[in-house]
């Protein structure tokens, strides 16, 4: 058998998928759309060996273990299944994204290695068919497959839920900066949190109808490339996927003291006149949504509280590709 590496960039939401339909087929609540990000990524190299007794998965050369580990060996037999493969893989990881930096790793991860390990397994998929198995994996990752904006088509079954590109190349000026607050695990996982709001919050359906509504507006906002809209739209967003949280029993949230400093900051900026918007996922750290042109201007500002250290500026990037 012969080893097969991919690479995946990570994908930030603009519009939140929150809610699962169906947990073992990964179906969401609602379609979803996000920007591929250039600067962080995962490369991941399978291998399936015969002479191997169990799979063999290292990150960064730290063996996987866990419920990180299973997680994985539960995707290699999908792929098993599917393919006729019987043999175990080894799987060689490396992230390019900050470390455990909350920058959506399981999108990247999911999208490499489903590219490298359905390929090493002998099977051809195209990118739709990829889209699909990284959907089992993570359901962010099912966006990862594609690069620029991109939108998961929620569908009702296997077959229909899938990603599909908006616009793969972005060719007007629309960046993000991420500000990281906190290295450690989330508290509680995106599959905790989206089970609690689906089972609890009474919001819930408000949820589904309103973020219906905001996907159509995105899609118009992206294809006018109206910066200010595409914030206002995302900023609100995100802001009612936090406010379901906040609404479920028990309530829960992601928001850090340093998350409502870093939104204020971005708020101040905007009065002063400058177009920059935030966005929030599973975990403390805020994304800004700008122009290239006036990232010096937010970096200053936001300089004179954060370490420089913490501020990541990343552009639109592709789609996954084998090395
Ligand atoms: O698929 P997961 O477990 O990475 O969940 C992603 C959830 C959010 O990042 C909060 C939203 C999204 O659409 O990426």
């Amino acid at each position: 058998m012969t080893a097969v590496t991919a690479r995946a960039h990570t994908n930030i939401a603009l519009i939140k998928y929150w809610g699962k339909k169906d947990q073992a087929l990964m179906l969401p609540q609602n379609s979803s759309l996000s920007l591929t990000l250039d600067h962080f990524y995962t490369d991941t190299q399978v291998e399936f060996q015969p002479a191997l007794t169990a799979d063999v998965i290292t990150l960064d050369d730290q063996p996987v273990t866990g419920r990180g580990g299973q997680r994985i060996r539960n995707f290699l037999d999908l792929i098993r299944t599917q393919s006729g493969q019987t043999d175990f893989a080894k799987v060689t990881s490396w992230n390019h994204v900050p470390t455990a930096a909350g920058l959506a790793s399981s999108a990247s991860g999911f999208a490499a290695l489903a590219a490298a390990a359905s390929r090493a397994a002998g099977m051809q998929l195209d990118r739709p068919a990829l889209s699909r198995l990284a959907r089992r994996g993570s359901g962010s990752a099912t966006r990862s497959i594609y690069g620029g904006f991109v939108e998961w088509q929620m569908g009702n079954d296997d077959q229909s839920s899938q990603a599909v590109p908006l616009t793969e190349t972005v060719d007007w000026d629309i960046q993000m900066i991420a500000i990281v607050l906190d290295k450690h695990a989330k508290k509680i996982s995106s599959s905790a949190g989206m089970a609690r709001v689906v089972a609890t919050s009474p919001y819930y359906p408000a949820w589904v109808q309103q973020t219906t509504q905001d996907l159509v507006d995105m899609k118009q906002a992206i294809l006018s490339k109206n910066l200010e809209l595409v914030g206002t739209i995302a900023e609100a967003n995100a802001m009612k996927m936090h406010a379901l949280n906040l609404s479920a029993t028990p309530p829960f949230t992601y928001f850090e003291p340093e998350s409502l400093i870093a939104m204020t900051m971005i708020q101040d900026l905007r009065n002063e006149g400058v177009s920059c918007y935030y966005t929030m996922d599973a975990g403390p750290n805020i994304k800004v949504i700008c122009s290239a042109a006036e990232t010096p201007t937010i970096i200053a500002k936001l300089g004179q509280h954060f370490d420089k250290h913490q501020l990541l500026v990343a552009k639109p990037g592709p789609g996954i590709t084998y090395l």
